[in-house]
């Protein structure tokens, strides 16, 4: 596996490829890579002829007292882990090269309404970062298909009706949420966790279950929703919201409403933020 980093070698690249009639995937990060990533490739592998992975920590979507300096970058490791599952070229650009006209000069991509709620009212700005770092990346590889996790689930709607609403000729793929042996939804942040946190962590995706297990016997939303919050609290987590959303487009669902939907849960554990989320 090559490692390119600037936009000219990455297409030179994808160039030669789509001479050859490849089928051509891409799989973005921002790095420090776990098996939640890796199937995500493993994935994109089985669809597609060629494989390219980014690595870029994208200044633009993290808030300001976020944790964009402290993100951990594991470049080296990275390689390891993309050459052994079946990645063929590594985009891994600096800042300058992904916004080179500046952060705060650089055009934006807004997704209103599916990008306002949830982490969008939580996060300001987020997901307009995650949506103009996406489109740029798409731009330069332009893959027949990319990969997404449905672990963040309200970022792939983004990317769906941005790629849509913008005419991108590409595939989004959504991949299923990679789990620890408690449940705990892979992330990079939960090394942020201490052993005591750590140990608390299978809590979020025991909560969404037992969501889940409350809708099944006809419990309402709403006394689901506030029972998940309560469990949260009371396992020393501060939720930012336990929900049930429409899962096409994350709206309020109707009080009787028992089907499409999705419960999703964001919540702070000490000073490290989890995000989890599971359909129903
Ligand atoms: P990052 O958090 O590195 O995640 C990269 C991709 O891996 C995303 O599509 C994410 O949903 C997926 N992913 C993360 N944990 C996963 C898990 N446990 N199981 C399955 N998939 C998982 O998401 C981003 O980076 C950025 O916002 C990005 C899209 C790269 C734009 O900067």
């Amino acid at each position: 596996m090559d490692t390119v980093e600037t936009a000219s070698d990455l297409r030179t690249r994808v160039a030669k490829w789509r001479r050859e009639g490849a089928r051509i995937g891409f799989v973005p990060t921002m790095g420090n890579l776990h098996n939640g990533h890796f199937s995500l490739v493993t994935l994109c592998r089985e669809k597609t002829d060629r494989v390219v992975a980014s690595v870029f920590v994208n200044p633009t979507q993290f808030g300001p007292n976020e944790d964009f300096a402290r993100y951990p970058r594991t470049l080296g490791k990275d390689q390891e882990g993309l050459a052994s599952h079946g990645c063929d070229v590594l985009f891994a650009p600096g800042i300058e090269e992904m916004y080179p006209f500046g952060i705060d000069a650089a055009v934006r991509i807004e997704v209103p309404k599916i990008g306002e709620s949830l982490e969008g009212a939580m996060r300001p700005g987020h997901f307009a970062g995650v949506a103009t770092v996406v489109t740029k990346l798409l731009n330069l590889v332009q893959p027949d298909v990319a990969v997404f996790g449905r672990k963040d689930y309200q970022q792939l709607l983004v990317i769906e009706r941005l790629v849509r609403d913008l005419c991108l000729p590409v595939d989004i793929i959504g991949a299923p949420t990679q789990r620890e042996a408690d449940g705990l939804a892979m992330s990079s942040r939960n090394q942020y966790l201490s052993v005591e946190e750590r140990g608390k962590a299978g809590t979020i995706h025991a909560t969404l279950r037992a969501m889940r297990d409350a809708l099944l016997v006809g419990e309402p939303l709403e006394k689901i929703e506030s029972l998940a919050c309560r469990r949260l609290v009371e396992a020393g987590f501060v939720p930012d919201y336990a929900v049930l959303r429409k899962r096409e487009d994350l709206g309020e669902p109707s009080r009787t409403s028992r089907d499409g939907l999705i419960a999703l849960i964001a919540c702070r554990l000490g000073k490290t933020r989890l995000i989890d989320n599971l359909l129903l």
